[in-house]
Formats: structure tokens, sequence, C-alpha cells
């Protein structure tokens, strides 16, 4: 193999910087995408089929239930580019309304777990081109080359994953998929409510802790690739309501006075000291078609489950 001689920094490069960027800063954090290698993913779907996690199935039973109208929004001719697909569940409901011809477009931070799941929506939809794209959406994102004619890109933007990102980059964000997708393209998007405290936090810390388990796994995932030496039982998981920002905030809580080694790093933690893992916002309805709005789409509709607890809502770029 020739000799790299760019000097592009590589995604473990990137991951070492992130990590000890946030664990200089004060308070400590850590970008929450890094939560899903492998392992990560497979907890994380573990989480969806909690009794305490009402998330996936509130999404799902608004899917179940609306997703013909969502896939007339959608119409033929489209490109449906999903970001952050994961095992791409939700996708097979709404490409079982869609009109043809349609092609599929996944992005996900995890590669293998992407590929499985678009190898698996090609199989089960034979006419659908699946183009999968390996890539960070919080990034700039090329667009594949496709064979299908397209006549509208419409980005689908399930799980409350928007939730992740604080307001102002939530605006950038939606900003940027206002472009990618241009006059006449759409966006499906699912989003969190605003709901009890005690729904909340106890979706984020379940009986069977495979939350906590899910946020630790970070910590195992450093000591892998990084060269670090965490003790996870020196760390304990916390999910907290900030009712004053309207979001569940994730850490992990040193449990002593202790020194942590990243490579040749060192990093001091002293006790009850936490790492901030994840922010997951939560919104009420108009406050998100605002944010939308000043992002460049106008409110199509809006759909929530028998409980509002979670909206799924289609907007558009005007023509
Ligand atoms: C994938 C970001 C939507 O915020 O609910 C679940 C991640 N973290 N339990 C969320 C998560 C802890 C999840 N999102």
């Amino acid at each position: 193999m020739p000799a790299q001689l760019t000097s592009e920094p590589t995604v473990q490069d990137q991951f070492r910087r992130d990590v000890l960027d946030g664990l200089r800063a004060k308070p400590k954090h850590l970008p929450s995408k890094y939560f899903y290698d492998r392992q990560g993913s497979v907890l994380f779907d573990r989480i969806c089929e909690l009794p305490e996690y009402y998330p996936t199935r509130a999404e799902l039973a608004i899917m179940r239930q609306h997703a013909e109208e969502m896939a007339h929004c959608i119409g033929s001719h489209g490109m449906i580019i999903e970001l952050g697909s994961g095992s791409s569940i939700k996708i097979g409901l709404l490409l079982r309304h869609v009109p043809r011809p349609t092609c599929y477009v996944p992005i996900d931070i995890s590669g293998e777990h992407l590929q499985e799941a678009a190898d698996r929506i090609a199989r089960k939809f034979t006419d659908v081109e699946v183009c999968p794209l390996h890539a960070d959406f919080s990034g700039e994102i090329k667009l594949p080359e496709v064979v299908t004619s397209v006549e509208r890109r419409v980005v689908y933007f399930p799980g409350s994953t928007i939730g992740n990102f604080r307001p102002a980059a939530a605006r950038d964000l939606l900003t940027r998929i206002a472009t990618m997708v241009g006059p006449g393209g759409g966006l499906l998007i699912g989003f969190d409510l605003v709901k009890r405290r005690d729904i909340l936090e106890r979706a984020y810390d379940d009986a069977q802790q495979v939350t906590a388990a899910f946020n630790k796994n970070l910590l195992r995932r450093i000591n892998r690739e990084l060269d670090g030496d965490f003790r996870l039982a020196e760390f304990s998981h916390r999910a907290i309501y900030n009712a004053t920002h309207d979001r569940i905030e994730m850490h992990l809580v040193s449990d002593s006075n202790q020194t942590v080694s990243i490579g040749d790093a060192q990093v001091g933690f002293s006790s009850g000291e936490s790492i901030c893992t994840e922010l997951s916002h939560k919104y009420r309805i108009e406050s998100f078609n605002q944010l939308a709005a000043q992002a460049g789409f106008s409110v199509g509709r809006v759909w929530t489950d028998s409980d509002n607890h979670f909206a799924v809502a289609y907007y558009s770029i005007e023509e």
C-alpha cells in the first residue's frame, strides 16, 4: 500500500481530539455521537425495547397509523435520505406506501450496522434503489449518484435524534437539511415532546440499567480505541430533567477522586464531578414548528400519538 501523504485527520484522530477537548473542559462533556460503536448500537436497540423508553413505541405507533399520508406527502420519484438510520426499522413502514419509483439513502455513523440494515431493506423492497452512505451527518454530506430519476429530495430524520442538538445547533442542522433538499424538497422528522418529569427521567434511567450500560459503554470504547484506563465501576449513571431548558441531561459521575489515562494524556476527576454525555431536548409542537420555519421550511402536517408523547412532522420548501 502506498504511504498516505495527506494530513487529513482520521476518524480515530478526531475521536481522540473530541474526547480530550471534552474532558479538559469545565464542566466535562463528551459528544453523544460516539455512543454508537457496535456494542453501543446493540445497547441502543435494547433501550428501544424497554418498557420505560416510550419514544420508539410512540413513534412507531404514529408511523403505523399515518404512514400512508406521510408517503403521499413524499410522492413518487423521490429520494428519501435517512439521517441516523440505525437498524432502518421505521423506514420499512413508510416504503410500503411510497409510490414508485423511489430511492432510499440511509446515512449512519455506524458502518456495519448500516450495511446490514441497507441489505435487509434492499431484499425486502426489490424495486427500491438503496444507496447506503457511511457518514457523520453532523459534517458535510455528499449525496450519492443514483440511477432513479429524482424529482424531489426528502430527508427522513426519525427517532428524535434532533433532540441531541442544542436549539441553535438544531436550527443550523435544519438549515443545512433545507439546503440539501432544495426547493420542492421536504423533511419528515420525529421529535420528542415535553411531558411529566417522572416519565422522562424513568425513560433515561431504566430499572434493568440498560441505559446505564449504554452510557458507560462510551468509557469502554475510549479504553479500547484510545488506550484509556477508565474503571467503569468508579462512575455512576445519572439522568436528570432540566425543566429550564426542556431537556434530559445524561451524566457519568465520578464516585471518587481519581486520575484516568487516555494514551499519554491524564485527566483528573474529583469525587462527584460529572461528564455530561448527552442532551436530549424535548419540544412543544409550536416551538418546533418555529425552529423549522427559521430554517426555511413551511409547516405541512404534524401527527402525534394518543398520549401526546411524541410528534412526527412533515415540512417542505416552497418551489
Ligand atoms: C437516539 C438521541 C433519540 O435521546 O432519546 C436513549 C438516545 N439516550 N437513551 C434519546 C438515548 C439514552 C436517544 N436518541
